[in-house]
């Protein structure tokens, strides 16, 4: 694909939707209004976490203008591209769709076929997802070639890559215009096989559940984990560390993707991993995780 037929195709997208005003959603819709400037409008059925989202989001851009990263009138304008809702239903006419909703295939084909219903024939449905198959999630859509995997990492402002992800069914028109987007958006573009896991978690999470593994059988204390792949391997957090910040049912759902769709033990999920699951230990957005944070 030549850059000129890139550029041309991001120039046709004004409108964009995320669904899911999680940590993930929320950085994505920043950024797009922030550096891409493009109206986004925010869906999620729950408008406790729309109001959680938007504090978050003024709340980083509050911090910028401290910093002198951003001044006040463009803080403005980037919240006067925002708008929110709770439903599907009112969903504006979107030029591009962008889902950021829990790890759940379930759930992500129902969005998917639902969003379809709205969506004209021209608009690209793209998936945050971390690990399940593109593929999958695009049959569950009217027109499954305008679907997408657009794989963001968090936190989604600092963090420069996003994994791009062609299901079976995706159009190089799709490819092109998702490609172009996430350049206007600043972001480095990888591509990746729809395979479990793609590039990032296929290598990220084994090395997290080993950690957690190796702090199962009393290897080392989970300080000294961190601090050796920390201070040993120039990483900037420790693997416990990044497994509560990425959040423990996150690495969960990952592992049973790799497990169940690999069918090879090698990527089983550290039964102490489970474990802090079924506690409601979740990592930093519950309070508890393998660290403590209250
Ligand atoms: N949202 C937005 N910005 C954030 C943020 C958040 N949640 N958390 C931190 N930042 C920003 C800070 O505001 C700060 O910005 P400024 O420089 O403009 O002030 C910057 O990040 C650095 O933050 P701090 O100085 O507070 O702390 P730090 O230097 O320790 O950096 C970090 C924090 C960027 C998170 C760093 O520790 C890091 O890079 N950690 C590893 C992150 C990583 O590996 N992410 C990938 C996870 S895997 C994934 O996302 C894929 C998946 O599917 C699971």
């Amino acid at each position: 694909l030549g850059s000129r037929t890139m550029s041309n195709s991001a120039a046709n997208i004004k409108n964009v939707c995320v669904v899911g005003a999680g940590q993930m959603g929320i950085g994505i819709g920043l950024v797009a209004a922030r550096t891409a400037k493009l109206n986004i409008q925010f869906i999620d059925s729950s408008p406790v976490q729309l109001d959680k989202g938007m504090a978050f989001l003024d709340k980083l851009l509050v911090k910028d203008v401290a910093k002198g990263k951003c001044t006040e009138d463009e803080r403005s304008s980037v919240k006067a591209r925002i708008t929110t809702s709770p439903s599907i239903a009112a969903m504006n006419n979107a030029d591009f769709v962008i889902e950021a909703v829990s790890e759940n295939a379930v759930l992500k084909r129902k969005i998917f076929a639902e969003l379809s219903q709205k969506l004209s024939e021209n608009t690209i449905l793209a998936t945050n997802t971390s690990s399940i198959s593109i593929t999958k999630i695009a049959s569950a859509a009217k027109r499954p070639e305008n679907v997408i995997g657009m794989h963001f990492m968090n936190p989604v402002p600092v963090m420069k890559l996003v994994e791009i992800i062609p299901g079976l069914q995706t159009s190089k028109e799709t490819l092109g215009t998702t490609l172009a987007l996430a350049q206007s958006m600043g972001k480095t573009t990888t591509m990746s096989q729809d395979v479990p896991g793609f590039i990032a978690n296929r290598l990220l999470m084994p090395y997290i559940n080993e950690a957690i593994i190796a702090l199962q059988e009393g290897i080392a204390t989970k300080e000294d984990i961190d601090t050796t792949m920390k201070l040993g391997t120039n990483n900037p957090m420790g693997p416990l560390t990044l497994a509560d910040f990425i959040g423990l049912d996150t690495c969960l759902a990952i592992m049973q993707v790799l497990h169940r769709e690999f069918g090879d033990s090698k990527y089983r999920p550290a039964v102490l991993l489970q474990k802090y699951v079924d506690a409601g230990w979740l990592g930093v957005k519950s309070g508890r995780g393998i660290y403590d944070y209250a």
